[in-house]
Order: C-alpha cells, then sequence, then structure tokens
C-alpha cells in the first residue's frame, strides 16, 4: 500500500538523523500525549484507556494535542507499549492508582512456549490506521513517531503481570527456565520488528525502541538477554531512522553507538552530556535527558537548565527531550518553557 501524504513542512528531527548540519536542536518530549494535558483529561473521563487506543480517531486527536498546544518538532503516536503483549494473548487492562495489569500472564514454562508472533500487525491493525490518520492529519507540520517496547521490557511486564520496581518475578522466571524466557524473548523480537515495519509502511516516519526496564540487567544479562534482541531489531529496521531508548544501561552505549543499526540513543538523567558524547566518541546522535521532575522547577530556573543541557550537549546530532516520560502533574507552562527554550536557543545567550 502506498499512500500519498502532505508534504512534510519541518523536516529538523530528520535531518538531525540523518547526520545533518542543523540551525538548532529539534525537541520533543516522552510521553508528550498525556495527564499533564487538560485536553487529554477531558477525553479521559469519556473513554477507557484502549478505547482511546483503539479508536483511531482518538489516537489520532490525542497525538496531536501537544503539537497544537506546545508546538514541538515531532508527534508521537498515541498508543502503548503493551499492545504486543496483547497481539500475543495476554489481556491488559489499565488499573487506576495500579497500572497496567494482565489476567493472564507467563507462569509456567508451557504458558512461555505457548507464545507465538502470529499475525501481530493484523491483529493491530487499529494501531496502523491511527498512524495513517494521524500522518494525514497532521498535515506535514511535524514528522509523526512510531514506537514499540523492547523484548525485555516486554517480557517483565508479561511475567510480572503487572508494573513493578525490580520486576523480580520475571528475572526469577529468567533465571531458573532460561530456555522458555529465549523462546518468549525470541518471539517478541519477531513480533517487534513485523509490528515496526508495519508502522513504517502505514506512515511512521521514525520509530523509537523502548528499553524502559534494560537498567535492572547488571552489564553481563544485559549482553545476553536485551544487546542480541536490540541488535537484530535495529538491523532489521533500514526503511526508517530508529531512535533507541535503553534506560539505564549506561555501559551499554559505546557498543550500541558503534555496533548497533540505531540512529540515535537515548540517554536518561543519570548520565552527563559528557559522559554520553565519550562513551560514543561523538559518533552517535543523542537524544535526552532532562530529569522529567525538573520540569517542577519555578520557569526561569527550567530555561537555565534546558540553555546548559544544549550548551553541554552541543547544537549537532542533538535531539532535546526529556530523560524519560513527562510526569502527570507538571504545569502545561513549565512544559512549554521547556520546549520553547530549545526552539529559541542560540549559543551566544
Ligand atoms: O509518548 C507519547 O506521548 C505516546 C504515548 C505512549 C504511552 N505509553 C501512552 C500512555 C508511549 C510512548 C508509551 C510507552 C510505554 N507504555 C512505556 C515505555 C515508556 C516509558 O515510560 O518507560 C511503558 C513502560 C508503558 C506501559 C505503561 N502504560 C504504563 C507503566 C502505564 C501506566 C503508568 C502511567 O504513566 O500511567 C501506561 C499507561 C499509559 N500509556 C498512559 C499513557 C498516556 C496513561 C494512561 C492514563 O492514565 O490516561
Amino acid at each position: 500500500m502506498s499512500h500519498n501524504f502532505p508534504e512534510l513542512k519541518n523536516d529538523l528531527l530528520l535531518r538531525t538523523l540523518n547526520g545533518e548540519e542543523v540551525e538548532r536542536p529539534p525537541v520533543w518530549m516522552m510521553r508528550q500525549a498525556g495527564r499533564y494535558l487538560p485536553q487529554y483529561m477531558k477525553l479521559r473521563k469519556k473513554y477507557t484507556f484502549f478505547e482511546r487506543v483503539e479508536t483511531p480517531e482518538l489516537a489520532c486527536e490525542i497525538t496531536i494535542q501537544p503539537i497544537d498546544e506546545l508546538e514541538p518538532d515531532a508527534a508521537i503516536i498515541f498508543s502503548d507499549i503493551l499492545t504486543i503483549p496483547q497481539a500475543l494473548g495476554i489481556d491488559v487492562d489499565l488499573v487506576k492508582d495500579v497500572g497496567p495489569v494482565m489476567d493472564n500472564p507467563i507462569r509456567s514454562v508451557d504458558d512461555a512456549f505457548a507464545i507465538f508472533a502470529e499475525d501481530v500487525p493484523e491483529k493491530l491493525n487499529h494501531v496502523m490506521e491511527a498512524i495513517t490518520l494521524t500522518r494525514k492529519e497532521l498535515n506535514g507540520r511535524v514528522p509523526l513517531i512510531g514506537f514499540a517496547g523492547a523484548p525485555w521490557t516486554l517480557f517483565c511486564y508479561m511475567v510480572q503481570g503487572q508494573g513493578s520496581k525490580n520486576f523480580a518475578k520475571a528475572k526469577a522466571f529468567m533465571y531458573q527456565h532460561p530456555d522458555a524466557a529465549q523462546h518468549v524473548m525470541k518471539e517478541l523480537t519477531k513480533a517487534t520488528i513485523d509490528y515496526l515495519k508495519a508502522q513504517i509502511e502505514a506512515g511512521a516516519q521514525v520509530v523509537q525502541l523502548f528499553d524502559s526496564w534494560s537498567g535492572l540487567l547488571s552489564p553481563e544479562d544485559f549482553n545476553k538477554w536485551a544487546m542480541p534482541y536490540l541488535m537484530e531489531i535495529c538491523d532489521a529496521i533500514d526503511e526508517v531512522p530508529v531512535i533507541l531508548f535503553a534506560k539505564g544501561s549506561w555501559y551499554a552505549l559505546e557498543r550500541l553507538s558503534f555496533k548497533s543499526n540505531a540512529s540515535a540513543l537515548g540517554l536518561d538523567w543519570t548520565i552527563t552530556p559528557e559522559y554520553g558524547r565519550e562513551a560514543t566518541r561523538g559518533n552517535t546522535v543523542l537524544q535526552g535527558n532532562f530529569d522529567p521532575s525538573k520540569l517542577m522547577m519555578p520557569r526561569e530556573e527550567i530555561r537555565r537548565q534546558t540553555k546548559r543541557m544544549i550548551d553541554r550537549f552541543g547544537t549537532q546530532k542533538y535531539i532535546a527531550n526529556l530523560g524519560h516520560g513527562i510526569l502527570p502533574n507538571i504545569a502545561v507552562d513549565n512544559a512549554r518553557t521547556f520546549v520553547d527554550t530549545v526552539k529559541e536557543y542560540s549559543a551566544t545567550d
């Protein structure tokens, strides 16, 4: 299927990801569509989370809300990383004050070997429809980012059955039943590749891979349980740039930079810009890494610290973003200050 999408007017993110010289860094925020926006809260009252995700018109509207409100340089499709577990037969519910909960998580070796990545794009066709619709409705204002969760992070939820600080059940399962865990990871890798390719076909111009929980693994376990699958996914996607966010896995930056096919690496706020540049030897586009909690600071301080972040990363090979998702209790004007400061940045100020 080929689409006839409106021409892209703001290609700053794409040029940065292609390694081109740019006039200033592009800016967007992880989880920029969400509960800090009053527009989002209005729709949240009327529909459940998965109704919002599964109805292309709603997902499209929610994706564009932060674009209208804050004018960042990219949109990210409103969806969730837990769509893949759903497509693989795990029921996911979003429970108030708890987060995602699965009624039938992987509890046994048999459950694990019963996981097969079949027809994932077909089962998640609503996501592709939302992407195609959003691409049209954005009318070329900014590029549209698609995304997926990385296999390790999805495995965490699929075994733990809900969010957790340490995903101890998931880790125990992996150490006790490595063959079964490996089977799940391989199926997740296949599902993720098929899913991302379908998103690209539907109109995603960049994709981001979220390994939100990779920081729970020791460096040795990261090499075994995360790295090979991240590499395989990045290698398989050559149609559009891939942003890889392996949160907490600072020790892997050098290898991810030189050995993976990712176009950019996301950094969380526990890493200094200098460390990020040194580890990747200036080779890689870096994205991040403003501590999301710092958006609680007075606006003058947000402005000062955002400027300082850009001074330290430099204006080239850099995508300004938070170091993780925006928090629900952030004032819209504080988020705006972050975005505006990047857009107004000039090194001489
Ligand atoms: O960035 C965006 O604006 C796009 C939308 C997006 C959502 N989830 C919407 C969402 C993205 C990129 C995600 C990814 C996601 N989902 C991740 C990886 C990124 C990260 O933050 O580490 C993870 C781990 C999930 C799983 C998930 N979904 C959790 C843990 C929760 C509950 C916690 C929370 O933030 O409420 C969700 C629900 C969720 N996904 C919400 C949104 C806007 C909140 C839903 C609501 O209460 O209205």
